[in-house]
């Protein structure tokens, strides 16, 4: 399989990296800091796989758009759409500019990516387009709006998208992790429930992805409870969400 993944210089991209490289896919790894995307790469070759890197800020879009077209020159099996941020958990008014970087992140560079690529999916009759949303997506905090935000516009988008070419052949795909090891959360000062080591994390993004799941929220106790609390009468998720809010500290 020929595999391409976007955030893949650290976290759960590095991992998924490594997975696939161990099970000798052909790898289009594609993140920012050059240096860490080559010692990932390099672990990859090592494990005997073909890789290619490319050193791009995916809020670059007319690049990512000329990505796409080269990614379209060839076969693509799968696109992994993980590069991502966030701006931590903190309280007050996200400034613009924070909010308009995480947005082009998280969300407008995905369709940069895809808009040349689809046409290539669709020819080929198959194929698989993976999103790394997040449990996030299902309840906006108030600490974590931007993100929030840009993870629920990333789910409206799969959903269209899955629409729109699941009678071509293409598996549409989109993963709700929850908290996951990895620089992300590293940075969190709060106690983050369900946190899981970025192995067993990726093992079952890893397992999800192999069965062609449309949807897939983890772990499941915390995925249920955000659902049950989204399904409370506003007063009562008002006061589970500021209660939860108050323990981190926001
Ligand atoms: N960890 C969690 O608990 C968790 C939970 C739910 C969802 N997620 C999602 O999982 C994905 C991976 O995050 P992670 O937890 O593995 O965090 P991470 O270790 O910080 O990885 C983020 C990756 O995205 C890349 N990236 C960020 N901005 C970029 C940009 N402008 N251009 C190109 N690449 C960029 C980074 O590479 P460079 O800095 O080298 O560019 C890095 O490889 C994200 O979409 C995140 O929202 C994570």
């Amino acid at each position: 399989m020929r595999i391409v993944i976007t955030g893949a210089s650290s976290g759960l991209g590095e991992a998924l990296a490594l997975h696939y490289a161990k099970e000798g896919h052909s790898l289009v790894l594609i993140a920012r800091r050059a240096d860490r995307l080559e010692a990932v790469a390099e672990q990859c070759r090592r494990a005997g796989a073909e890789v290619e890197t490319i050193e791009a800020d995916v809020t670059d879009f007319g690049r990512m758009r000329q990505i796409g077209e080269m990614l379209a020159n060839d076969r693509i099996d799968r696109i992994i759409l993980n590069a991502g941020m966030s701006l931590g958990h903190g309280g007050g008014v996200t400034p613009f500019e924070d909010f308009e970087r995480l947005f082009a992140t998280n969300f407008l560079s995905v369709h940069a990516l895809l808009e040349p690529t689809i046409p290539k999916l669709t020819e080929q009759k198959k194929g698989e387009i993976v999103f790394i949303s997040s449990l996030a997506s299902l309840l906006s905090m108030p600490t974590s709006i931007a993100y929030s935000s840009s993870k629920r516009a990333l789910n409206a988008y799969a959903e269209g998208l899955h629409y729109q070419l699941s009678p071509h052949g293409i598996k549409v795909m989109t993963i709700m992790p929850g908290f996951i090891d990895s620089e992300m959360t590293q940075k969190n000062r709060f106690k983050m429930p369900f946190f899981m080591s970025t192995e067993e994390g990726v093992r079952r993004i890893v397992r999800a992805i192999g069965r062609q799941k449309h949807r897939y929220a983890f772990p499941f106790r915390f995925y249920l409870m955000i659902r049950i609390v989204s399904m409370l009468p506003q007063p009562l998720r008002d006061k589970i969400v500021h209660f939860t809010n108050f323990k981190k500290g926001a």
